[in-house]
């Protein structure tokens, strides 16, 4: 476990091609150009893919599906996925198109947070494990990340590696909408009260006055070789 940038777990270098799949608005897909790297940024969403080719013009976009990829086969260098498996039912579809479009020795690299790692400090860690629930129960499959190196082992890729980056925010403002959204949905599940869920929102945006909010979201990076 450590650091280790996308870059180095691609293991590419300048004029090599990298797709990056549910690229979203095109972060990593810039980042990865800038290095250089021949980009296709692939999205379902026509909205976030004009969004990214707006970015940078540079790279190649198509608007396609995780599990049915318009690339050849052995086509591409490296694959990148970031924050994409929590919204799949069944990853294995795409896993197995990852492995179709890599050439041989490619790399792949999954990148996700595991809605089961979060940590939220509160007065009242039992109500906050339920409004933890309530975030887990607006994603497909929430703990995805956790099997991300079974996935990759599973479909036959090798020297598999697992790093996690940690983020930690002290400043309750930045994710005041996703605690509120995550309570309302601990709410709409039935797991706790409507007057639960205001106490504890409260008792976190007084942490963020008193300068005591604190949030640990840990991201797996996992990384294989076909
Ligand atoms: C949470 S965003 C992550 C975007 C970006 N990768 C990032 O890390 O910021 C997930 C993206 O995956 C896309 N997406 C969801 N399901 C998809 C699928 N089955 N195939 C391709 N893209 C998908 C969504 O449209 C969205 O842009």
């Amino acid at each position: 476990m450590g650091e280790q940038t996308l870059l180095e777990a691609l293991r590419l270098a300048p004029g090599d091609t990298c797709v990056d799949v549910g690229c979203g608005d095109g972060t990593a897909v810039a980042d990865l150009t800038d290095a250089h790297l021949k980009t296709i940024g692939v999205d379902s969403d026509p909205a976030a893919i004009a969004i990214a080719r707006a970015r940078t013009p540079d790279a190649v976009f198509h608007v396609a599906p995780s599990d049915d990829l318009p690339l050849e086969d052995e086509s591409v260098d490296g694959y990148h996925a970031a924050r994409l498996f929590h919204l799949l039912a069944d990853p294995r579809p795409t896993i197995t198109e990852a492995r179709r479009v890599l050439r041989p020795a490619g790399r792949i690299v999954l990148v996700g947070q595991d809605y089961g790692f979060l940590l939220l400090h509160s007065d009242d860690p039992d109500l906050t494990d339920v409004v933890e629930l309530g975030l887990e129960s607006r994603s497909v499959a929430p703990r995805a990340a956790r099997g991300f190196r079974d996935l990759l082992l599973d479909a036959g890729f090798h020297d598999v590696e697992v790093v996690v980056h940690t983020e930690v925010v002290t400043d309750h403002r930045r994710l005041a909408d996703q605690l509120a959204e995550a309570a309302t949905a601990a709410v709409d599940k039935a797991l706790i009260t409507r007057a639960d869920a205001d106490g504890w929102l409260a008792e976190q945006a007084d942490r963020g006055r008193r300068g005591r909010f604190l949030a640990v979201a840990p991201t797996l990076q996992v990384s294989g070789t076909r």
